[in-house]
């Protein structure tokens, strides 16, 4: 009954899938800021897991930071009226911030975001995102690193969490629907 693993109605991505999408990310990242090395901007708490494997597969010496950041909104569906619940604790004046994301769904979020860090005067400001759903796709939201593009259903696991559960399975999975229902 408390094993978690029983509440997951089938797995999406295994430990091993999402350790090479993260190695292949890593190393076009490396490649692409081998000039100038990035800031990543985590966005707390999904992108722990991204983040921590992520991070070690770059092979520059880039910095980290962290936002948190809760969407106003009714239930599920985000808003895009986002509030700062925890602010960097860099100066981002012409720097090349990356922003490491767990999802995007709507995408209002990180447009938002993008644009807040753009007018502290970032020098760049680019996206990785582990999963993104199809919505996504609807938004003006240019992403330049995607793990997996998925269906619209919900997913837990590596970080991303149903009712603040589950964010420390080592795979990503569809919730069973008697979880929840
Ligand atoms: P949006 O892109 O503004 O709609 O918000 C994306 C945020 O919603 C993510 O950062 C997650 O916190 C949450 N989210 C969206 N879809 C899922 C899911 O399938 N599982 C867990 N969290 C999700
Ligand atoms: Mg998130």
């Amino acid at each position: 009954m408390s094993d978690m693993h029983s509440d997951v109605s089938h797995i999406l991505f295994d430990k091993e899938a999402i350790a090479a999408r993260m190695a292949e990310l890593g190393a076009q990242i490396s490649s692409d800021y081998a000039d100038e090395p990035p800031l990543l901007v985590g966005v707390l708490k999904g992108a722990i897991m991204v983040m921590a494997d992520l991070a070690r597969e770059i092979t520059l010496p880039v910095e980290m930071d962290w936002m948190a950041v809760s969407s106003y909104g009714s239930g599920t569906k985000s808003s895009g009226v986002v509030r700062i619940l925890k602010d960097l604790g860099e100066d981002i004046t012409d720097r090349h911030v990356l922003i490491v994301e767990d999802i995007i769904d709507s995408g209002l979020t990180l447009s938002w975001l993008r644009e807040n860090l753009l007018t502290r005067g970032a020098k760049s400001v680019e996206i990785c995102t582990l999963l993104r759903k199809p919505e996504a796709a609807k938004v003006e939201i240019d992403v330049r690193y995607v793990g997996f593009d998925i269906d619209p259903e919900f997913v837990i696991g590596y970080g991303l969490d149903y009712a603040e559960r589950y964010r420390n399975l080592p795979y990503i999975g569809v919730l069973k629907e008697s979880v929840y229902s």
